[in-house]
């Protein structure tokens, strides 16, 4: 019989990025290529707002601050590890006047007011979650942007041939073992979890390092 896959709780997952958290930057090998798309098509140049959802060491905050975003528009990021709010802190220090961590439980409201934002992202975030916890994220998405806002989200994705195809498996076989020793991620196919309402605006598929990777950029408008 086949088993219920079992998902982290927010709990376990701050613990495994409280341990883990320093090396989540070395993950870069397979996830710069999608991140990169996810900043080229998300037209940060002119977003007002940014919330972060798992901002994990804040590599993508420094990154949209520095380089993408206008000189006054604010940023927020959000993350359930203490660890990770600890090293995004550092890493936004030069932008304190506009740019924010908080810690969140993962599972009250974003500390967020409602329609005050254009951009929520979440990199390689989606494919921890439950499907539950998934329609909870939208949910508070579509709370917490503005009309003309839009969700950029980047995930590890199936890979149906090749080598990519046998290591999806393996990951996915280690993940039904227990979730922990995937940091709790699995291949997931983005689009399939967007609620009614939501259409992809924009979609990519990169390999990098034998690994799928996924970009999707949605709205409701
Ligand atoms: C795989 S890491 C990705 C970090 C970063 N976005 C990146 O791409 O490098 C997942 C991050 O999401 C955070 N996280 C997990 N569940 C969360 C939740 N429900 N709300 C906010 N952050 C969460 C973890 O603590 C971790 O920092």
């Amino acid at each position: 019989m086949r088993r219920r896959p079992t998902y982290l709780t927010t709990e376990q997952a701050a613990a495994v990025y409280d341990r883990i958290g320093r090396w989540q930057d070395t993950q870069a090998f397979y996830e710069s290529r999608a991140v990169e798309d996810l900043v080229r098509s998300g037209d940060f140049e002119q977003a007002r707002s940014v919330v972060e959802v798992g901002c994990g060491t804040g590599a993508l905050a420094e990154q949209l601050l520095s380089r993408q975003l206008p000189e006054d528009a604010t940023y927020l990021g959000l993350d359930v590890s203490s660890h990770m709010v600890s090293l995004a802190r550092d890493r936004v220090r030069p932008w304190t006047d506009r740019a924010r961590i908080v810690s969140v439980d993962g599972r009250s409201a974003w500390p967020i007011e409602d329609h005050s934002c254009d951009r929520v992202v979440a990199t390689y975030v989606l494919d921890l979650l439950s499907p539950e916890a998934i329609a909870t994220f939208y949910a508070e998405a579509a709370r917490v942007l503005r009309t003309d806002g839009v969700v950029a989200m980047t995930s590890l994705a199936p890979a149906d041939r090749g080598a990519a195809r046998l290591l999806s498996a393996a990951w996915m076989r280690l993940f039904s073992v227990d979730p922990r020793l995937t940091g709790g991620c699995r291949p997931i196919v983005l689009v399939d979890h967007l609620p009614a309402g939501w259409h992809p605006v924009h979609r990519a598929t990169f390999r990098a390092g034998g690994i799928l990777s996924s970009v999707l950029i949605a709205s409701r408008s």
